[in-house]
């Protein structure tokens, strides 16, 4: 029976944004199963430059990067994942005392926090289930440990500002916090950022049309897929790019009870991407309570990770 599996949380969420008068969806329903395989796929994309760009980042910079754990210390990551990139800083953190991956999908989260284990035996792994839009809490026997925060991806581009700024805020309260290692990707030619969201083989747009998909697998939903299409916009401050699924003609959609009503060419904006310079990036940092003391960039300054200090002040 197709009631008995609703996905409340989804049904309900999609109810609210899908009223406001810009549409929308919040990008954390994307990943599904075959939204997580999609974004597997486009990171492997030519024209998707950021995971490549920031993996090689930490890869050279992997002794100094985990250098800024002290010894006995712990790193804490927020939104790990399958801790693919983190594996760079653990192969050079023979020193650390504990590893505090934090993620939302917990069966995910257990299973590497295993696979971690039998890769690092010396190393306590203390996984966390939470939610990094939210507070988390951090282990008892990690509380105490001097910390390094690690947040990559450019995740952190995905939320609004202000919640970015609450986010780094929550990780500069942290019981002795000392470091925050940000990855965060930069402004660069439209066309190059289009093209990163928009590519030839249109892997993006599946995985953008394919939360349309999961509404109708999921809330009770009739999405005709075929009826709306996939864009990225360029805007400008903040800068961001924007991704919408724009409705091909006038139509109306059923989600659980509700009908929803699409003008022709009317859009769903389903996720936003802050695009930093230096100085949007500081002020980032400023107004959270941290001060950046590098910025480690390729040699195209296509993608930054920011090491970021406990401002004084
Ligand atoms: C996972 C949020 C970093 O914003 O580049 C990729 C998601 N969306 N292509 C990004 C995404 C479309 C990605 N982040």
């Amino acid at each position: 029976m197709k009631d008995m599996c609703v996905n409340s949380e989804l049904l309900a969420d999609a109810r609210e944004t899908l009223r406001r008068p810009q549409k929308a969806l919040s990008p954390k329903w994307f990943y599904d199963r075959r939204g997580s395989e999609l974004f597997e796929e486009i990171t492997e994309l030519p024209e998707y430059y950021p995971t490549r760009t920031e993996a090689a980042i930490l890869k050279e910079n992997a002794a100094r990067l985990a250098g800024l754990v002290p010894r006995g210390g712990a790193l804490v990551e927020l939104g790990s994942g399958a801790s693919v990139k983190t594996r760079t800083l653990l192969g050079a953190g023979e020193h650390f005392g504990a590893y505090v991956p934090i993620d939302i999908s917990e069966d995910f989260l257990l299973s590497t926090a295993d696979d971690l284990r039998a890769r690092y035996p010396g190393l306590a792994i203390r996984p966390v289930v939470g939610d990094f839009t939210g507070s988390v809490n951090l282990p008892d026997d990690v509380i105490t440990l001097s910390k390094i925060g690690f947040f990559p991806g450019s995740t952190i581009g995905n939320l609004d500002p202000l919640e970015a700024v609450a986010l780094l805020a929550r990780a500069r309260a942290w019981p002795a916090v000392e470091g925050f290692i940000l990855g965060a990707d930069l402004v660069k030619p439209a066309p190059d950022l289009i093209a990163a969201y928009d590519d030839a083989a249109g892997v993006t747009a599946a995985f953008n049309l394919n939360v349309l998909n999961r509404l109708n697998d999921e809330a009770q939903a009739n999405f005709d897929l075929s009826e709306f299409r996939h864009e990225a916009r360029w805007c400008e401050d903040p800068a961001r790019i924007e991704m919408h699924l724009v409705s091909e003609r006038a139509q109306t959609v059923r989600l659980g009870e509700d009908v929803i009503t699409f003008r022709e060419g009317e859009s769903i904006h389903t996720e936003s991407c802050r695009k930093y310079t230096a100085e949007t990036l500081e002020a980032l940092a400023a107004a959270a309570g941290w001060r950046v003391e590098e910025m480690l960039t390729d040699d195209a300054a296509r993608f930054a990770v920011a090491v970021l200090r406990p401002d004084a002040g």
